[in-house]
């Protein structure tokens, strides 16, 4: 029985769905179990850019079926937009798509009350992707929210709407009951158990990925809070997201950049505000491909990625965007935080205390070589393959793939 969870391990970004694409054209299901349209994952395939949001990246492949399992909040409007847009590209979702009936709705209330709330917070806002994730987790917690099986009753969808608009004190368009009815006939064949249908599958052997969203130091409970987004975007979330015990988690591979990067507020010990930040920028064309703003840059982090190793529980790595940093004289590695004359024990908790931290580097020299053609450790530059080494051995975990381009070729698999 095998079933493998790819998640990323930093602020999100990481180029999970380039891994997720690499090892997924064996899959039999692959399950988004967290967040929402927040997500972002970019695919570069045969020729064919992809940007999936909420429809899990396996469905490029003919023979995968795609779970959106219950921990996910769905915005049904812009699902269908993205099923719509796959479509025109070619891609069936008819017997191939499932979304679990308990799934979170995420409507434009939540999206208003999203811009509202970061309105409000004025210097202290999240920086939040203003899709309403956060809105719609609240509201879900606080039992007043509505999940996808709300959709089948057409008098229950309709007295559940009232009292959430009520909640929020704002006035209920009726239009919106004939609207979401509306979607209703389209997602209405989708809808299921995901629970026992990835519970059935893992019994006939079958092989599932989990394809994590965001990033560990975005969970809600573990990440740099209150900067973070609103679901467990660690490997706990794939219990709770898609209700199945632990065991049903055979291997966790985490995915980190090789350099770090951060959209939205919160502190970021290693961030460089220099020309080396610019230029890693351009290179890696970091911008969001949700909401397209410049990522915040930084050098790695092993401090903070060796934390979120252990609270996933890593079994292995990948470190992506590898070929970004061709062409820098120096690279840094943090590898410890201080405070005044106390060196951290363990990763801080409270913003205040992350924001004080004066993180510890190793310096190593860069490489001129242009990586994006190699496809074998041994045909990196000495100096790449000693940057990845220290990594692993900072982060204590096996490296077992390295990205160095956009496309699934570009990767180079290592044997242990
Ligand atoms: P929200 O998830 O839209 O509520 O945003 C909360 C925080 O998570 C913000 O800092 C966002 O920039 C960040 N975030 C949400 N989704 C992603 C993602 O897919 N990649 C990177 N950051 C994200």
């Amino acid at each position: 029985m095998s079933t493998l969870a790819v998640l990323g391990c930093m602020w999100g970004d990481e180029a999970k769905a380039k891994v997720v694409d690499y090892l997924g054209g064996l899959a039999d299901y692959v399950v988004r179990f967290q967040g929402g349209s927040n997500a972002g994952h970019t695919i570069h395939h045969a020729g064919q850019k992809y940007v999936f949001h909420s429809v899990p990246s396996g469905i490029l492949y003919p023979n995968s079926k795609c779970v959106i399992a219950a921990g996910v909040v769905i915005d049904p409007v812009s699902l269908l937009n993205e099923m719509d847009a796959l479509t025109k590209l070619g891609i069936q979702f008819e017997g191939r798509l499932f979304i679990d009936e308990r799934a979170g709705l995420v409507l434009s209330l939540h999206q208003e009350l999203d811009s509202s709330a970061e309105a409000g917070l004025g210097a202290n806002k999240i920086g939040t992707t203003q899709r309403g994730i956060g809105p719609a987790y609240a509201d879900h917690t606080a039992r007043v929210g509505l999940r996808m099986a709300d959709l089948l009753y057409p008098d229950w969808l309709s007295s559940r709407l009232e009292a959430l608009y009520k909640h929020h004190k704002r006035e209920l368009d009726p239009a919106l009951v004939q609207k979401l009815l509306q979607i209703k006939t389209r997602l209405e064949p989708f809808i299921c158990k995901a629970d026992n249908l990835l519970q059935e599958a893992y019994l006939e052997d079958k092989y599932i990925l989990f394809e994590g969203a965001q990033g560990s130091l975005l969970d809600v409970s573990f990440g740099t809070y209150p900067y973070v987004t609103s679901s467990n975007t660690i490997s706990g979330g794939i219990c709770t997201g898609c209700g199945i015990p632990p065991r049903m988690i055979n291997k966790i591979l985490g995915v980190y950049k090789a350099y770090s990067t951060r959209v939205g507020e919160g502190p970021f010990p290693t961030e460089l505000f220099d020309a080396t930040g610019d230029r890693i920028r351009i290179q890696g064309n970091e911008f969001g491909s949700t909401t397209g703003r410049p990522r915040r840059i930084g050098w790695f982090d092993a401090f903070a990625a060796a934390y979120t190793a252990r609270i996933n529980g890593l079994d292995s790595i990948a470190v992506t965007l590898l070929d970004v940093l061709s062409g820098l004289p120096e690279l840094k590695i943090c590898t410890g935080y201080w405070i005044g004359e106390r060196k951290l024990t363990a990763f801080p908790s409270h913003p205040m205390e992350l924001q004080a931290v004066v993180p510890e580097y190793l310096s190593l020299p860069g490489w001129d070589a242009d990586l994006s053609d190699c496809r074998k450790l041994n045909k990196l530059p000495k100096a790449a393959r000693d940057y990845l080494e220290v990594i692993q051995d900072l982060v204590e975990r096996p490296l077992e793939l390295v990205s160095v381009g956009p496309d699934r070729s570009q990767t180079i698999a290592i044997k242990s």
